[in-house]
């Protein structure tokens, strides 16, 4: 019997599907980043998977570094975005000062929450932003700055390491304030997957966020107020 090759999982229809819809999303940003006057030339493309986002952000004019911790699907990326070049960066097992020089876009796309510690991660993504970073995650609900530890499935398309920790809403914006993002806007835009939606029966598991080093006007984008988080006492009874 052959082996389904490691980016078997990467190409079912669900998976096309919210790719189609996240792109529709960072497509919207990057052209309205550059109708402000940004100028974009460069990006990264974090936890990139074999490429499916790097082709487009190299269809959009952007010189590609796709950054992707598994050796195999790094490979595939190559042979599917020729025009990107792949490293492979494991952000649970590198070193903070491995963060690379920065680039004028960060996309992380579906990457955060499949890491043992997203908010080390969401620093070094930080650092390696020179103007924008779009995000897209995964978030547990509830109001208070938590995270869940959670298993992830052994397969190409999710975390190396078996747990990782998912971020709430408010736990993730204290990331931006650690990350040094000083303009954040979370995307009120309909995204056409279920995920994004408030389901009679389930919470919206995923959102859309654009950090920027500069203040932004962006149709569709809401600006949050990111404040230094202050110490509670969490163990009053
Ligand atoms: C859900 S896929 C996302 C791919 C693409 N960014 C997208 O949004 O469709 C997660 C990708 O992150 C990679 N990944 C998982 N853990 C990682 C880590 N610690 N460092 C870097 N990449 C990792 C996986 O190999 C996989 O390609």
């Amino acid at each position: 019997m052959t082996q389904a090759p490691a980016t078997a999982l990467f190409d079912v229809d669900n998976y096309i599907a919210i790719n189609e819809a996240r792109w529709t999303i960072a497509d919207k940003v990057i052209k309205a980043l550059r109708h402000s006057g940004m100028v974009l030339d460069t990006a990264y493309d974090f936890g990139a998977g074999p490429g499916w986002f790097a082709r487009r952000l190299n269809h959009s004019k952007l010189d590609v570094l796709a950054l992707e911790g598994r050796h195999d699907v790094a490979e595939a990326g190559r042979a599917r975005a020729p025009n990107c070049e792949f490293d492979v960066l494991d952000f649970d097992n590198c070193a903070t000062s491995e963060a690379l020089p920065p680039r004028d876009f960060a996309l992380s796309f579906g990457i955060l929450y499949h890491l043992e510690n997203p908010l080390r991660a969401l620093r070094m993504m930080g650092e390696m932003t020179g103007k924008a970073m779009l995000l897209e995650t995964m978030v547990v609900p509830g109001d208070d700055f938590i995270a869940r530890v959670a298993r992830e499935n052994p397969n190409e398309t999710q975390g190396i390491q078996p747990l990782a920790m998912i971020l709430s809403r408010a736990a993730l914006e204290r990331g931006m304030w650690a990350a040094g993002f000083s303009h954040v806007y979370e995307c009120t835009l309909p995204v056409e997957h279920d995920d994004f939606r408030d389901l009679k029966a389930r919470h919206p598991r995923r959102g859309i966020w654009l950090l920027t080093r500069e203040a932004v006007s962006i149709d569709g984008f809401e600006a949050l107020k990111i404040e230094e988080p202050r110490r509670d006492d969490y163990w009053r009874k």
